[in-house]
């Protein structure tokens, strides 16, 4: 059992850092189209050596669109899936009803942030760029799993989202400031979203054998797989918008070469990233540490 957190800690920290949407865009806070909006660790571009610096900065910024569209349907599953896990407890601990509305709330939140950016960037790019969804059918997919197995996934989610912030976006200082601004304010509400997910992965585990709780482990790892073919199908379209904003036409070797290195990029971004993350691993070495070892016995796949 992890005890560093709590329900009321959770919440007292949530409390503190509350920011508004207008605050991060709109007005004169406009995307800069001359600045790349993905850190390179993520978005992978410079591998790509037979594009020139503008195409890399274009795929780079279609790359920028997708996360903003990915994150957008992620929270359209966590969000109802927190409020099925509040609303059979709402006579119980008071700090822990409190703390998961907000939750549920601040994702409420991000879902709208989501499509104010893409709007943002609509407006600005120039070219439609499409994008995997609809939002709600891939929830129902995702919800359609064991509670053990969402509740895992989003914990993932969560803790991913902090390396993304921590480990590249924090100290690189040519992403677009605004787009920037965006993955930060993100961030700070997720820090307590990913204690939250503990606590919640650790009681859905609560009284299950261990072979109840490696079959949740089974279904996130389905739930993953689903997500991988959306990103195979993602990293498709990012190609098209490419081939589409640039008006350049990728020859056969060219293409194979594209898709190579994004479909590995788009797995580092989105799952690699999540799986690997040491307090995923030491959450789920706490449930049993046949759970750790199975995720670690896939995750080399998905650096
Ligand atoms: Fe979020
Ligand atoms: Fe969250």
């Amino acid at each position: 059992m992890i005890e560093r957190y709590s329900y009321q800690s959770a919440f007292a920290a949530s409390e503190i850092p509350h920011w508004r949407i207008d605050d991060i865009i709109g007005g004169d806070k406009r995307l800069d189209f001359d600045r790349p909006f993905m850190p390179e660790s993520l978005a992978r571009v410079n591998q790509l050596t037979f594009l020139n610096d503008e195409e890399k900065r274009t795929l780079n910024q279609i790359r920028g669109h997708a996360y903003l569209s990915i994150f957008g349907l992620v929270e359209e599953f966590i969000l109802p899936f927190v409020l099925d896990h509040a609303r059979p407890q709402l006579q119980g601990d008071d700090y822990r009803v409190r703390a998961l509305l907000q939750f549920a709330s601040e994702e409420a939140k991000h879902i709208q942030l989501f499509k104010r950016f893409q709007q943002e960037f609509q407006d600005g790019f120039g070219t439609n760029c499409a994008v995997i969804g609809p939002p709600e059918d891939i929830a129902r997919a995702i919800l359609a799993h064991d509670p053990l197995g969402v509740a895992i996934t989003t914990l993932h989610i969560e803790w991913m989202v902090q390396r993304h912030y921590v480990d590249s976006i924090k100290d690189d200082q040519e992403l677009d400031p605004q787009f920037k601004s965006l993955l930060k304010h993100h961030w700070v509400d997720e820090v307590q979203h990913a204690k939250l997910d503990t606590l919640m992965v650790q009681s859905l585990a609560a009284g299950r054998s261990e072979a109840e709780i490696l079959g949740g482990i089974e279904e996130y790892l389905e739930i993953g797989g689903f997500l991988d073919n959306g990103l195979a199908q993602q990293m498709e379209f990012d190609l098209e918008s490419f081939e589409l904003a640039t008006g350049r036409e990728l020859s056969d070797s060219e293409k194979e070469q594209f898709r190579l290195s994004q479909r590995q990029a788009n797995r580092w971004t989105y799952l690699g990233s999540g799986m690997t993350h040491p307090r995923v691993l030491e959450t789920l070495e706490t449930l049993t540490p046949k759970a750790r070892a199975r995720v670690e016995s896939v995750s080399p796949v998905f650096s």
